[in-house]
């Protein structure tokens, strides 16, 4: 299959047309997000559906998010909405938040995995929700990487995984955010975190008075049927890299990243060093990339980061984390390691 780049930048409507007509005759598309690039098929069409999953290589039992242009569109999707659900809307959408609902009897099961739930976000870039408007059908979309690499920020990320694989891809330049959306379930009356991501545990507690976070988001892998959100069983926003991740006091994690820089740069794996631009001084004249200083500038440039380790021929990331890079980078970097500090000091 030959796949297409347009760029949205140049001809808007044109690349809204293209993208429309791909999506109506059944078939995917990459478009952008303000998060990160998605796989996008109209989620009403089961056989659409599969392809996504199958160009992918993504488990079946993983469950796909349900985009909307527009809050008339949620009634085709769920099956009702709680008041805490509602108002979350009405603070954050359109932004990264998936929320979890009951599902509209018309959401496939190969969309849900089988659940009885749906999760529903309304993105904030115009290029995705103009073609969900041309298309008059929501869009089932994962990120667009294949199934286990870092998510994609650029078109030409997606490009890199799905050359091939998909007929279109819509290139409507960086995404702001920069990781996925925030998922968050609603069953109860206090919502719980199943994924962090744009929207911060503090923006939902202001909203709904208060928050939990669900312990596997700070987990190692879990058992599958211990599993609240299914995709958070699977190793994740992997680099071909080995990923370490140190935490602690600043200046003794320091040692130890340099303790460990010393001993792989003696190997044929070269390391690099991820830190914020604040703990840079500890690393003088190694090889290292800064995050800058917040938990949004380290959102926005990690999985690129990650893909561009790879690309270096990197062979070990030493990821000095700091809180101030915020829960979803925590949760992400947790996914793309293999061990955990302790593992890494001890041996
Ligand atoms: O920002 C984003 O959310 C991006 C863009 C493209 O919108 N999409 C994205 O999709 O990250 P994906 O498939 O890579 O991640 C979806 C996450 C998975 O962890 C999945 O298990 C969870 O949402 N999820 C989906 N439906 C669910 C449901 N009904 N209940 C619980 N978790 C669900
Ligand atoms: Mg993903």
């Amino acid at each position: 299959m030959n796949t297409k780049v347009i760029f949205a930048n140049r001809d808007f409507d044109s690349a809204i047309n293209e993208a429309a007509r791909v999506i109506q005759g059944g078939d995917i598309v990459v478009l952008p997000t303000e998060t990160v690039y998605g796989l996008c098929a109209n989620a009403l069409d089961e056989t659409a559906v599969q392809k996504i999953f199958d160009a992918k290589g993504r488990p079946q039992d993983n469950p796909l998010i349900v985009h909307i242009a527009d809050m008339d569109m949620l009634d085709r999707v769920t099956a009702g909405v709680p008041a805490q659900a509602k108002k979350l809307m009405k603070a954050y959408w359109p932004g990264p938040l998936s929320i979890v609902l009951q599902k509209n009897p018309a959401i496939p099961d190969t969309v849900s995995a089988g659940l009885s739930t749906v999760a529903v976000r309304m993105p904030q870039n115009e290029i995705m929700r103009e073609v969900i408007r041309r298309a008059g059908a929501p869009l089932a979309a994962p990120s667009a990487n294949r199934s286990g690499l870092p998510s994609p920020t650029t078109a030409q990320h997606a490009f890199e995984d799905l050359c091939g694989r998909v007929p279109l891809i819509v290139d409507g330049g960086p995404c702001n955010v920069g990781v996925e959306s925030t998922v968050v379930e609603m069953a109860g009356d206090v919502p719980i975190i199943l994924r962090p991501g744009g929207i911060s545990p503090d923006m939902i507690q202001k909203v709904c008075g208060d928050v939990q976070v669900h312990p596997s988001v700070l987990d190692r892998l879990k058992e599958p049927e211990k599993v609240a959100s299914p995709g958070m069983k699977y190793r994740h926003y992997a680099p071909r890299a080995q990923v370490y991740v140190f935490e602690g006091d600043k200046k003794t994690v320091a040692k130890d990243v340099n303790t460990r820089y010393h001993y792989y740069n003696e190997k044929p794996q070269k390391p690099v060093i991820f830190c914020t631009e604040d703990c840079a001084g500890f690393y003088a004249g190694k090889n290292v990339r800064t995050l800058g200083n917040t938990a949004a500038g380290a959102e926005k440039t990690l999985f690129a980061e990650l893909r561009a380790a790879d690309g270096a021929g990197i062979g070990v990331i030493l990821f000095h984390y700091m809180d101030t890079m915020g829960l979803a980078v925590k949760n992400r970097i947790l996914r793309a390691a293999e061990k955990t500090p302790q593992e890494v000091t001890e041996n």
